[in-house]
């Protein structure tokens, strides 16, 4: 049995601290006419008004410097660019001056020929962490961006982010909704491509937080595309929609053709909405768009809220685990679908979009609009799971059988992935049972105390 050792916070603390906090004050310092020694150089044969003048001088300095930083506003931003979110809902994070874009560069630029520089939403999460680790091993410039909330165990998010820093790969602490942090990071860095991630994921949780879904997958969403169209050059964007717009369907494989009209959850249908606007910047912008619908994806590093990650931690600790079944004892099943995979599918995505076509937030021309499966097209059944989990862990597991409640889960999902084989040269290659193996062994390092383990 694997002793649970919760990981402490202060092991993170160093790189807590290292996050850069360099306000955008100083920089306004350097530009100030004012200096130290021409404020105190001075001598008996002033006048008292000039004693008066400079005192008068010195303490518009000093408020000068106690006033908040100004919001980066930059004289070329396009006023139409702003979708408005009201800064009062964004956590305050410090970003700025010339430490921070030192970092922001650095870890933007591109180290291979004809490599790509990126710029990664949602870094610290799951999928983000690996597919930034795999740009930046063939050379790429990759710069991430995540708020890191706390929908579920934030120290997760900072231990991906310490293996990424470790990989040269520097992840911006902010919300995908700072318009002005947006537009900042362009004007630091042309980036080629986005591969946009950050989302607010989870089918349950939208009955909690529904509004949490809106911010992310919908508003945050546009304000990406906002700053994307304005860029210039535009970059093509590479982002991640969900099997789940398949909703109640019953028809399967599920294809790219099929519709997707009828979701099962506000999550699903926040993700088909960004398949429409999607739909909407590359029609008015030129902006190039290819949407990725994952079928469930695990690993190492993967997301606690997910069911074979809150098994195995459960079967661990010897708490009952929840089955669930649907109506006539039917089987509930998943289309499984290996991390590693899933990187393949998005790197690919990302080597086979086109430039997008228009400038200065207009169109110049038809651009690329996609949207793909990336699944494993062999659907599990969750007891299956179970009994594969049990084997590796070596522990029987205390089954809850329960029905399928009708807020959100849908009875199975199963891709059909020709199109990804054919326009991407996707081709999933590792099935549950070896990749739950390499989760397993993952866990059980990460969880016992290694915390050293790699991607
Ligand atoms: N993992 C799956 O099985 C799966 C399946 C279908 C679709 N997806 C989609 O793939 C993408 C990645 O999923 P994941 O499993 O890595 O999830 P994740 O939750 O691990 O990663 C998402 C990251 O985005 C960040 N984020 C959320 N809202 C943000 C905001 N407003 N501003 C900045 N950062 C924000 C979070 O802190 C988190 O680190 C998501 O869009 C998700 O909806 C995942
Ligand atoms: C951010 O800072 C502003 C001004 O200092 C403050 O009014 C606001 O409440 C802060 N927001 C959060 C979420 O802490
Ligand atoms: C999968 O989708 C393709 C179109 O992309 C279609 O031609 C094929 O018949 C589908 N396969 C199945 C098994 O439905």
């Amino acid at each position: 049995m694997v002793q649970m050792k919760p990981m402490s916070s202060s092991s993170y603390s160093h790189l807590v601290d290292d996050i850069p906090s360099t306000p955008g004050k100083f920089k306004m310092m350097d530009k100030s006419p004012y200096s130290h020694h021409r404020l105190f150089k001075w001598h008996s044969s002033l006048t008292k008004l000039t004693f008066w003048s400079f005192l008068f001088l010195g303490l518009i300095f000093f408020f000068f410097l106690r006033s908040p930083p100004p919001p980066p506003h930059h004289s070329g931003a396009d006023p139409s660019s702003s979708s408005s979110y009201p800064r009062r809902h964004l956590r305050n994070y410090s970003w700025g001056g010339p430490t921070w874009e030192k970092r922001v560069r650095s870890s933007a630029r591109v180290r291979s020929r004809n490599g790509i520089s990126v710029l990664v939403t949602g870094a610290a999460g799951f999928v983000g962490t690996h597919v930034s680790a795999a740009l930046k091993r063939r050379g790429d410039g990759v710069l991430g961006l995540d708020n890191f909330n706390d929908y579920y165990d934030p120290s997760l998010k900072r231990a991906r982010q310490a293996l990424l820093e470790r990989a040269g790969v520097f992840i911006v602490e902010g919300d995908i909704n700072d318009d002005a942090l947006l537009r900042k990071l362009f004007e630091v860095v042309a980036f080629t491509h986005v591969m946009h991630l950050a989302a607010q994921a989870g089918v349950r949780y939208a009955m909690e937080n529904p509004s949490s879904y809106v911010h992310s997958n919908i508003a945050g969403l546009v304000s990406i595309l906002e700053v994307c169209k304005s860029a210039n050059p535009q970059p093509a964007i590479v982002w991640a929609s969900s099997s789940s717009v398949y909703g109640l369907n019953t028809k399967v494989p599920f294809s790219e053709k099929d519709r997707t009209d009828q979701p099962a959850s506000l999550y699903a249908a926040t993700k088909k909405a960004g398949e429409e606007i999607a739909h909407t910047y590359n029609h008015i912008y030129g902006l190039s768009l290819t949407g990725l619908r994952f079928f469930t994806v695990y690993g190492p590093w993967g997301r606690p809220d997910m069911a074979y990650f809150f098994f195995t931690r459960d079967i661990l600790r010897g708490k009952p685990i929840s089955i669930f079944e649907a109506a006539n004892h039917g089987t509930v099943a998943r289309d499984f679908t290996y991390i590693d995979d899933i990187v393949r599918g998005c790197l690919s995505a990302l080597d086979t979009a086109e430039k997008s076509t228009g400038s200065g937030g207009k169109k110049k021309g038809p651009a690329q609009l996609r949207v793909f499966n990336l699944g494993n097209t062999s659907p599990v059944p969750v007891t299956e799971l179970v009994n594969i989990l049990e084997r590796l862990l070596k522990v029987k597991a205390k089954r809850h059988i329960m029905k399928l409640p009708r807020n959100g889960d849908v009875q199975f999902t199963h891709a059909n992935i020709s199109l990804a084989q054919r326009e991407l040269g996707y081709k999933p290659t590792t099935d549950l049972q070896m990749g739950l193996k390499k989760f397993v062994r993952w866990y059980q390092r990460f969880y016992a105390g290694g915390k050293k383990s790699s991607v």
